[in-house]
């Protein structure tokens, strides 16, 4: 694909993977949607975008409500006309202890990380049935195939993406839309900052460029699917033992972050005297 002036529609621009993806497809000459949450870093990063390519816009709201999911791209179809590219790459991170997680922090992560792709796809899907060619790229997690301690609902909402991914790329066929799967493992971004309980992983990240690099390489080259990085021992090593030894891989990850005694008995403490789970005040 040729990206200059292709509208590409990327959430989550207003930092990390989100953000340098945007200015990948700026730099090609693709016309740039950015959407997130925080309108002064969607603001940096489109003055950035239009030196190379000055219809690029933003558009500030949640993603974790579907009528601003929908109304990104009605708004886009109103600006521009077509949506060559939708790259569903926003999300909230959640690594907590299953005891510490309330069930509307869990409809949150749902909603935020894989029903906004479903909004976005389900509002795009007609618009693009009436041009020759775009696609749908959408950016899960490693956590979605090998699910890390305390990583029960985001490594689901990843999960999901996944699967609604692949669901996709067979339902579309003949349709000219392509839908693509992107897979990153560690990633140097903030979304490690924001983490609610201390992360067992202390390995090396990858730059998120490289994630970038990936998702224009799918819409390109037409694949489906990639995992960044992409020659790393350990990544090929937990997807061998999920298919071949998954016993080993669940005791594995249990031994990465086993669960101290004391946060189990605390749990039974509070479930004793009723609390629901994430429900951690003294009363
Ligand atoms: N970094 C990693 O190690 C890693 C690994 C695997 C997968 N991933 C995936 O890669 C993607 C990008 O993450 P990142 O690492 O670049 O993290 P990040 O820097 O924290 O970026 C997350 C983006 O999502 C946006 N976002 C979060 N909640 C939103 C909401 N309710 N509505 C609209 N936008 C929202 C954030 O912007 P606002 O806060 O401004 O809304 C931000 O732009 C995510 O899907 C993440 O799950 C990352």
């Amino acid at each position: 694909m040729d990206f200059r002036d292709k509208i590409v529609i990327v959430t989550g621009a207003s930092s990390g993977i989100g953000w340098v993806t945007a200015e990948a497809f700026a730099r090609r000459g693709a016309v740039v949607v950015a959407v997130a949450r925080r309108e002064k870093q969607l603001q940096a990063l489109i003055e950035g975008c239009r030196q190379h390519s000055p219809r690029s816009i933003y558009i500030a709201g949640d993603l974790g409500r579907r009528e601003f999911a929908e109304r990104i791209i009605d708004q886009t179809i109103e600006s521009f006309g077509r949506i060559d590219v939708l790259v569903n790459n926003a999300a909230i991170s959640k690594h907590k202890q299953i005891y510490h997680l309330s069930v509307e922090e869990a409809e949150r992560v749902i909603s935020v990380n894989f029903l906004s792709c479903v909004w976005t796809s389900f509002a795009a899907i007609p618009h693009m049935l009436r041009q020759d060619e775009a696609a749908i790229v959408n950016v899960s997690s490693f956590a979605g195939l090998v699910v890390a301690p305390r990583e029960a609902i985001y490594g689901a909402s990843k999960a999901a993406m996944s699967a609604f991914t692949e669901g996709l790329w067979s339902d579309l066929e003949g349709s000219g839309i392509h839908a693509a799967l992107v897979i990153p493992g560690a990633i140097d971004t903030e979304i490690w900052d924001k983490l609610d309980e201390p992360a067992a992983f202390k390995g090396k990240k990858t730059p998120p460029e490289d994630v970038a690099e990936a998702i224009v390489e799918v819409v390109e080259q037409k694949r489906y699917e990639v995992i960044v990085p992409r020659r790393k021992l350990d990544l090929l090593a937990a997807r061998l033992l999920r298919l071949f030894a998954p016993v080993l891989l669940r005791m594995g990850m249990r031994r990465m972050d086993p669960v101290p005694a004391e946060i189990v008995s605390k749990a039974r403490e509070r479930a004793e005297r009723g609390k629901r789970l994430g429900d951690l005040g003294e009363g």
